[in-house]
């Protein structure tokens, strides 16, 4: 069903999903874990890492402050840096859990867990220099020099950076990773390539092409992730794309589709609003009226819907349904302002499904609606030609 998603692909997708979770919390993309990767890659290369391995290595580089936002949430401090994130020891924890559910090629353990350890045991875990995994003690070496010399604007100072971590041969870090690091500091590439308009780049040079397409077990294991995490931005809509999922099932069910088809349609329900993690928790959580801006904010998750989708290389009919759930019949959706003819049976049912969906739940402003209520609201939808009169009918017999 999904011949074009593999390992590599969900990992570069799930890196600007990252981005937009930075956005939320620190206001900004900083690049931050694809420069810790790229470092940890360069010094994986020289110690003579397999391709597997490099490419475990570099998931687990890019995914290793995963747990930053559940730490986050945790905490009263509404003045939020990247620093700060950095220390609280949760986000290692909250990290590894969510690590734990991507398939590693290598069989490796708790990368993510100590990937604050230091060489003379002064880390969260107090391990020490041998109980440390060795991608941990990479990660680790690389978030230190990623913080300190390159978060904001990169200056050529390998001097610096070479006397610093000399310093911390030995305490922070074991002395034999400290000089390949060094050596590394010296290129002039190495510094190119970690600037912000370059990094992208740099990923695709160093990160093997492992070419394991996913198995569809492990494709839904990691959107279930996704579309949790999709929920679990607002306490409004907490249950949303996990409703809608067992609705869409209950409905490819009742339509007798393929099961082909059911895995598809079920696919695109779980993640048909993934763009909303781009959309700040403060707006989602408003709780009045929102004002235009911000609704326009809110209506273009649909279109990072479809960038991230296809970025995953998630089959079409999946992406086209997905991004078409607010596409209405009469042309006054978004963000395409589709009209019937370019909308096909399973958008429309998406698009009807997830209005259903959205008046059985609370929202800020209201609490959630009796199903005649539902009804009656639905009919008029029909009726001004928004959604299919077909479609409702149909799920008025499911779901009376
Ligand atoms: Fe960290
Ligand atoms: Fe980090
Ligand atoms: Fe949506």
């Amino acid at each position: 069903m999904n011949n074009r998603i593999t390992s590599r692909s969900i990992l570069f997708s799930i890196t600007s999903l990252l981005d937009y979770m930075e956005i939320d919390i620190l206001d900004e993309i900083t690049n931050h874990g694809r420069r810790v990767a790229y470092i940890s890659l360069r010094i994986g290369e020289r110690l003579g890492l397999s391709k597997d391995e490099l490419f475990d290595l570099g998931r687990f580089a890019i995914l290793h402050d995963i747990g930053g936002a559940k730490s986050i949430s945790e905490q009263t401090n509404s003045l939020v840096d990247r620093t700060l994130l950095e220390n609280y020891q949760s986000h290692c924890v909250y990290g590894q859990t969510i690590a734990d559910f991507f398939p590693s090629l290598t069989n490796q353990h708790d990368i993510v867990l100590y990937h604050h350890e230091n060489y003379d045991g002064s880390g969260f875990f107090g391990k020490k220099d041998d109980e440390i995994p060795l991608m941990s003690k990479l990660i680790c070496m690389s978030d230190y020099l990623e913080l300190r010399y390159f978060s904001k604007h990169s200056k050529y100072v390998p001097e610096q950076i070479i006397s610093d971590l000399k310093q911390q041969s030995g305490i922070l870090f074991n002395p034999s990773l400290v000089e390949i690091l060094e050596n590394l500091a010296r290129e002039m590439t190495f510094w190119l390539d970690l600037d912000n308009a370059n990094i992208d780049f740099a990923i695709h040079k160093h990160l093997p092409a492992v070419d394991d397409p996913l198995s569809t077990r492990d494709l839904f294991t990691i959107a279930e992730i996704i579309s949790a995490t999709i929920d679990s931005k607002s306490i409004f809509t907490n249950i949303h794309s996990k409703g809608l999922a067992e609705k869409a099932l209950k409905v490819a069910n009742f339509c007798k589709f393929s099961s082909v088809k059911t895995r598809q349609f079920h696919l695109a329900a779980l993640l048909h609003d993934i763009g909303k993690l781009i959309v700040s928790t403060k707006i989602l959580n408003k709780n009045g009226p929102l004002s235009p801006e911000e609704k326009n904010i809110i209506r273009q998750h649909v279109y990072y819907t479809e960038k991230t989708l296809i970025l995953m290389g998630i089959d079409t009919n999946v992406v086209r349904w997905a991004s078409n759930h607010h596409e209405k019949l009469n042309g006054t959706g978004y963000p395409k302002g589709l009209h019937a003819p370019e909308l096909d049976f399973e958008s429309r049912v998406l698009c009807a499904l997830d209005v259903f969906q959205a008046l059985t739940e609370d929202r800020p402003y209201r609490t959630a609606f009796p199903l005649d209520k539902a009804w009656d609201i639905l009919d008029k939808m029909v009726m001004d030609n928004e959604l299919d009169s077909e479609i409702v009918s149909i799920i008025k017999q499911i779901f009376s």
